[in-house]
């Protein structure tokens, strides 16, 4: 899905889900757009769903019912080490795993885990460097890019929920040498929420490939 939107210069979105309705509603609007769609499942949205098997089940079963055409993709959001193998054995179709929080060697040690667990698999894994609200490392983006990750979240200046009135925008230099050291590799952009749509133009144009969004649905 990525790499089709990579070399044809759109974006796929990644909206989060947290209950049936969001589901519904994001699948339907979706099926609308003709857009392909991942569905962004958080941790702490699995727990409340009772759990990864149940969120995996209950797509599916709607994809089916609701006649879906558009592909779907079912992604864990900030996983965890432990969230990861758990979503790989409820049947995701994709998993990040967010070790941003890690020192680079600690991330690098557990992503590459995790990248042979989940193609073993038939999944998909995105990877993140440098925390939310931070810039990335070029160099710390490369070396989780050769692991044979799917797709890279890299921070450019991006935060989670409503932007400040200060916020100074996205980094485009810091994109653009990212971009350049991760070998074409779709990019991830976190943080949709508030996002200009020309910002989002150019990041797609510099190489994100996946923008997700959250808040904004909270919000409505
Ligand atoms: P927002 O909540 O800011 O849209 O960010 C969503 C996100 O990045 C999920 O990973």
């Amino acid at each position: 899905m990525l790499i089709k939107a990579r070399d044809g210069h759109y974006g796929v979105p990644q909206f989060n889900i947290n209950n049936l309705e969001w589901t519904k509603s994001v699948l339907t609007a979706c099926e609308e757009m003709k857009s392909p769609v991942i569905l962004g499942v958080s941790e702490g949205a699995g727990k409340y769903m009772t759990g990864f098997k149940t969120v995996a089940a209950m797509v599916s079963a709607m994809v089916d019912s609701m006649g879906i055409t558009v592909p779907v993709a079912l992604h864990l959001d900030h996983g965890t080490y432990e969230g990861c193998k758990a979503c790989i054995e409820a049947g995701f179709s994709s998993i990040m795993f967010d070790g941003s929080h890690y020192s680079i060697e600690e991330n690098v040690e557990k992503t590459k885990e995790l990248v042979a667990l989940a193609h073993a698999k038939g999944l998909s894994i995105e990877a993140e460097v440098g925390s939310i609200g931070e810039i990335a490392d070029p160099e710390e983006c490369a070396k989780i890019t050769a692991l044979g990750i799917d797709f890279l979240a890299a921070g450019i200046g991006n935060i989670h929920g409503v932007y400040p009135a200060n916020w100074k925008g996205l980094d485009f230099e810091a994109l653009d040498r990212i971009h350049k050291a991760t070998n074409n590799i779709p990019l991830v952009l976190h943080g949709g929420t508030g996002i200009p749509d020309e910002m989002i133009a150019k990041a797609i144009s510099l190489g994100v490939s996946k923008i997700n969004i959250n808040t904004e649905c909270q919000l409505v």
